[in-house]
């Protein structure tokens, strides 16, 4: 053993997809590119003196019970707060005890797919789907079948949702109502009732992974499908996007039995989350004014992303389409016919901007013509100057 290729993996790693983020990422770090081609947060927006002196006071008042283990669910004020925080924003009665800490919602992604998916089970997610989902339940060898998801429609293709439920009986259905990762598309409130309403009575379990639903521009929260299938309904959150991705505090609230298994899979895997992190974030969370922040930071993300759909609509050549996100992060683009994505990146790396190829998305194939660009990362001069890169590298391919 050692040599080259020799190490005795285990089969299910054939089925997790070739992931060429590293060399993405290290491309586009590049100095001198413009990376319209990540998913940060803009660390402009971290309040990292108002951590601090959470910091400061929870080392002076709870020091050893910070330093030592806990349980596995989590840190009780934290989950108090989140469940306060579903009444209060959304007007829906979380139970602190169905809500769990995780290490970043990433964690459900696994921990979910390990609790509920056979070899071979159908699992559906929506077309084009977030990569982080597709790898984290390709481990566990399912098939994943995936709905075109329309700007047009609001939403997912309810027919073709339908007709999967009915013919493939997936085991979840995995869904991003609020403006999804890669697309920006946000579920309107009458595809909401639909999905609930196909999914109700059925063997699905609904996954609504919820990682923006606070990044709305105009600060306006949406109900989520929960709303209308809570006992069929895994809910996901984060304080990713909202207050910091490094503190590694996400959550989940789901059915009391899933909790329960989730729980056991979580206490194998890690046993708990970061408690330091919760009890900072906590008296974070209580010391200060979040609410205000992050409409901010909503707000500066809107008038990026709006520039770059300007610059979209006045200056690519024809036959260029962006979705028109309401919140989040991201934006969708599909290239004028004939031009290859992985081509653009290439051409714009060597020219300064750097740009996701969205064929990584759409799990049976398929998107080679279309891209995420991110609006959050960076600011309005830089994004000015990032897009006129981009749209002078196109027509060189036009
Ligand atoms: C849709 C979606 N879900 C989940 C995550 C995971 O985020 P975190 O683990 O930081 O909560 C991300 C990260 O970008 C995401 O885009």
């Amino acid at each position: 053993m050692g040599d080259s290729g020799s190490y005795r993996f285990s089969k299910r790693l054939s089925h997790v997809p070739a992931s060429f983020l590293g060399e993405l990422f290290r491309v586009s770090s590049q100095p001198g590119v413009i990376s319209l081609a990540g998913g940060l947060p803009d660390a402009e927006r971290f309040d990292v003196e108002g951590i601090k002196n959470a910091a400061v006071e929870i080392f002076a008042q709870e020091g050893k019970t910070a330093l030592q283990y806990t349980t596995t669910d989590g840190y009780l004020p934290l989950r108090t707060y989140i469940a306060q925080r579903y009444r209060s924003r959304l007007g829906l009665n979380a139970d602190p005890n169905d809500i769990q800490i995780v290490n970043g919602s990433q964690q459900c992604l696994d921990l979910l797919a390990k609790i509920l998916i056979n070899p071979g089970d159908h699992v559906l997610m929506e077309r084009p789907g977030y990569l982080g989902a597709i790898e984290a339940f390709s481990y566990y060898e399912p098939v994943i079948d995936s709905v075109q998801t329309l700007d047009e429609s609001a939403g997912p293709d309810l027919d073709v949702l339908q007709k999967q439920i009915v013919t493939d009986n997936p085991v979840l259905w995995y869904g991003i109502p609020n403006s999804q990762n890669p697309s920006g598309i946000t579920w309107s409130s009458g595809v909401r009732r639909d999905v609930a309403d196909i999914l109700d009575g059925s063997d699905t379990l609904l996954y609504e992974d919820d990682a923006f639903g606070e990044l709305f521009f105009n600060g306006r929260p949406r109900s989520p499908v929960k709303k209308w299938l809570s006992h069929q309904t895994v809910m996901t959150g984060s304080f990713s996007k909202t207050i910091s991705p490094g503190l590694r505090c996400g959550w989940i609230w789901a059915p009391h039995p899933v909790i329960e298994e989730f729980n056991r899979a979580k206490q194998a895997s890690d046993l708990h989350s970061n408690l330091l992190s919760q009890m900072i974030l906590t008296r974070y969370l209580e010391n200060n004014n979040v609410d205000e922040r992050i409409r901010e930071t909503a707000k500066i993300y809107g008038e990026r992303c709006y520039l770059m759909q300007e610059i979209i609509d006045d200056q690519f050549p024809p036959g260029t389409h962006h979705t028109s996100p309401e919140g989040g992060m991201f934006m969708m683009v599909t290239l004028p016919s004939g031009i290859d994505s992985m081509e653009l990146f290439r051409k714009g790396v060597s020219n300064g901007v750097a740009v996701m190829p969205g064929f990584p998305f759409y799990i049976d194939g398929g998107g080679s013509d279309t891209i995420r660009l991110n609006f959050s990362a960076v600011g309005l001069e830089q994004i000015s100057e990032g897009m006129e890169r981009l749209s002078q590298v196109l027509r060189t391919l036009l």
